[in-house]
């Protein structure tokens, strides 16, 4: 293993500091790169840090010359656009360590149409889908099935807003008109059957033959409380999600090594982190969609759970030898609370107040991801802005330290929204238990 290794980790917000924090805490590292990466990237180490903040993800030409030039050792390809962008291809080519999939593994979730084929092929369980690439005909399927309830899907990246619910025939056609805003990335787009189940999502790393389950997740998507509002790219997080039970553990589980080994049939070796997002309707799980990363905020729950060295879980990933280690995780809760701005506020500069304080509470990690700093002051201005995670023995323990550190930070104005019921499904399975007992 490389003494003091340089690692480079591709993402802007805070499933990349989150990965900063694990890769800072091993014997291996040394120096730490992030492209673009944000300004809080630095609250979780104490390595020596630099980010590039004027890069994008997929600067692949810029990405693989800083690489060369910095002696990197390992790129941890995070986000899913450079996966796209055939990031990850490029560095195998000039001989670099890679964790993430080449552009054609990653299809499975670059390409939502052909993901649903494979799945299709390799008798995945999936809703029923209609994959469309003009309004006419898909019009023209929902006015023959009125009264049914779909999603209308983006077949390309969208930044997680690319999957619209339409309950009844107006909103299908609106979601249909939708498609065109994603540009590119809508011009194909899927009709989906609406199942009515819950959500999990369960994470693998694997080098392509073999693969380790390292954490299941329930993602909070809606920007209000009790689900209601529009779909965010994920809002608030809690782990372990109790809906997996054993049987849904093995099920989901199954589902992983077909599409690993299908992948492989298929001459897309998949290395890397792939991600199961999973619905489970009367005790069956179903695929919703896989991803080619770490979600976020899950990341931001499962890879502080990791125990073993990541450098080394990642070394092996790259050379095909993961066989050779067992992944170790904490086995505690740990639930994280998105900060955004409240909606509907213009955007304009403001100040975050109370982060040194929520920095200093026991059990509590904060991860950035739209936050500017200038010296000591810190100043956010829209989108997503940080995550801030709790860890317990239970999701409640978690779920009150979370909370109690929320209630530290303000945006200028009174203008930090999040939610306050994240956890809720499993917070009132567990208080069923209590008063059965
Ligand atoms: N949290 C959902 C995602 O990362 O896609």
């Amino acid at each position: 293993m490389v003494k003091s290794a340089t690692v480079l980790v591709v993402d802007a917000g805070g499933r990349g500091a989150a990965l900063i924090h694990k890769y800072s805490q091993s014997k291996h590292v040394g120096k730490l790169l992030a492209v673009p990466g944000n300004d809080l990237m630095g609250l979780n180490t104490t390595k020596n840090l630099k980010i590039f903040p004027d890069l994008k993800t997929t600067d692949v030409k810029e990405i693989v010359n800083i690489s060369k030039r910095e002696n990197v050792t390992l790129v941890d390809v995070a986000q899913d656009n450079a996966v796209e962008a055939g990031l990850t291809d490029h560095l195998i080519k000039t001989g670099i360590m890679t964790l993430g999939p080449t552009r054609m593994a990653g299809q499975i979730e670059w390409d939502k149409a052909w993901a649903r084929n494979f799945m299709k092929k390799y008798k995945i369980p999936t809703p029923v889908y209609r994959v469309f690439n003009s309004t006419k005909p898909a019009k023209e399927f929902i006015s023959k099935n009125p009264n049914k309830r779909f999603f209308i899907k983006a077949a390309g990246l969208a930044e997680g807003k690319g999957a619209i619910p339409a309950e009844n025939t107006k909103q299908a056609f609106d979601a249909i008109d939708q498609m065109s805003k994603f540009k590119k990335a809508g011009e194909t787009f899927l009709i989906e059957q609406w199942l009515d189940g819950e959500e999990f999502s369960m994470f693998a790393i694997t080098d392509g033959k073999t693969f380790q389950i390292v954490g299941s997740a329930q993602d909070h998507k809606r920007l209000y409380d009790a689900d209601k509002g529009p779909n965010t790219g994920g809002i608030g997080c809690s782990t372990p999600p109790l809906i997996v039970n054993e049987n849904i553990y093995k099920q989901a589980e199954l589902i992983i090594k077909k599409t690993i080994q299908g992948l492989a049939v298929e001459g897309r070796q998949y290395k890397g982190v792939l991600y199961l997002g999973a619905i489970v309707v009367n005790n069956k799980v179903f695929v919703i969609e896989f991803n080619a990363r770490w979600g976020s905020p899950e990341a931001e729950v499962l890879v502080p759970g990791i125990q073993s060295d990541i450098f080394e879980i990642a070394v092996h990933v790259s050379k095909g030898t993961l066989d050779d280690i067992k992944i170790k995780t904490d086995g505690n809760a740990r639930v994280a609370v998105t900060g955004s701005l409240k909606p509907g506020i213009p955007e304009k500069q403001r100040e975050l107040f109370g982060l040194k304080k929520v920095l200093k509470l026991k059990d509590v990690t904060m991860y950035g991801a739209r936050v500017k700093r200038e010296k000591d002051r810190y100043f956010v201005s829209s989108g997503r802005l940080f995550h801030v995670v709790a860890e317990g023995k239970t999701v409640i323990d978690a779920r009150k330290k979370v909370y109690e550190a929320m209630s530290q930070l303000f945006i200028e104005g009174d203008n930090l929204h999040y939610r306050t019921d994240i956890g809720w499904r499993d917070l009132e399975r567990l208080k069923k238990n209590d008063l059965r007992s």
